[in-house]
């Protein structure tokens, strides 16, 4: 059995070919829309998500199948006490599929031990959130046409923000590809990855200013401030506006730049800049359906 925990449970040739099945449920549609007819995926979101897990939704219903769960932990057994591994079991007497956020890191791992069926990790505290990465990697490669070869800034809460976390991950088995993380110094990327990309000779660079850099990116990875993981409303409110990306400041990027951002948005981009053709951030949200709906159906034929 198959479980998706993290970027890197596929090699870059499995990930290939589920970006491909992507692109081609994108161009097809109506070949797969009973490819999981009898299917059904269950949705337990211990955690607030408005993309990702209507997202999921959406796929199954696209390929067919159909969809049971919750969206929040007080209306699940978990506010009587019910264990994720006492869930787990009894979802998968009810579905083929399960796609699983939580607030605490490791509990979609925690489930995968005791489960009979596939589970996804939607998204674990500030670890990670492997299919917001392929959703993200997906939309470089169908709107770059490689991916490698380009130097990405990664710009907000690059502490507490599990996409760029799991982006990073994913993305240093590319070639030449070059880190500028931008962020205050309260917020700067975790020393593990700093020390994984020094292993590995990966070049990167720490900034504070994101004009500074601008014009050096092929692409602009922003983030939200994660208000949910502070330890106090004081500094968030302090650090929530630190960067807002606006016209002036695309001015400065080079004519192909690509703005993504995972959403929720608050402040850091401002709605001006949503008409700019470099601002692909609602594409990126399209593309996560194309590839969800190729990892249900990886994940359910691997079943087969
Ligand atoms: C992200 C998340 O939940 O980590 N949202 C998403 O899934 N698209 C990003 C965020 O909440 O800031």
């Amino acid at each position: 059995m198959r479980h998706l925990m993290s970027p890197l449970d596929f090699t870059t040739e499995e990930l290939d070919k589920l970006f491909d099945l992507a692109n081609d449920i994108e161009k097809n549609p109506e070949h797969f829309a009973h490819a999981c007819d009898g299917k059904i995926l269950a949705t337990c979101f211990y955690e607030p998500s408005t993309r990702t897990r209507l997202s999921f939704e959406s796929a199954m219903t696209r390929l067919g199948g159909r969809v049971i769960g919750f969206a929040d932990a007080a209306s699940s057994s978990a506010s009587k006490g019910e264990s994720v591994s006492d869930t787990i079991r009894i979802i998968s007497c009810y579905a083929d599929i399960c796609a699983m956020r939580h607030p605490k890191e490791g509990a979609p791992m925690v489930a995968s031990e005791k489960s009979t069926i596939p589970v996804i990790n939607a998204g674990d505290g500030g670890h990670q959130h492997p299919t917001q990465t392929l959703t993200d990697l997906l939309t470089i490669r169908s709107l770059k046409g490689r991916l490698g070869n380009f130097t990405i800034g990664l710009c907000g809460d690059l502490k507490f923000g599990r996409t760029v976390h799991s982006l990073i991950n994913a993305l240093v088995r590319y070639d030449n590809i070059r880190f500028v993380f931008i962020s205050p110094e309260e917020l700067k990327v975790p020393d593990y990855i700093t020390d994984m990309l020094k292993d590995r000779k990966i070049p990167y660079e720490e900034v504070i200013r994101l004009e500074q850099v601008m014009p050096e990116l092929d692409m602009l990875y922003m983030t939200r401030v994660q208000k949910e993981r502070f330890f106090n409303e004081e500094d968030y409110v302090r650090l929530k506006d630190f960067y807002i990306l606006n016209a002036s400041k695309m001015a400065l990027a080079k004519q192909d730049m690509l703005v993504l951002h995972p959403l929720p948005r608050v402040n850091e981009i401002s709605v001006e800049v949503d008409d700019d053709p470099r601002a692909v951030y609602f594409k990126q949200a399209q593309y996560g359906v194309y590839v969800r709906m190729a990892l249900i159906l990886t994940l359910l034929e691997k079943e087969r």
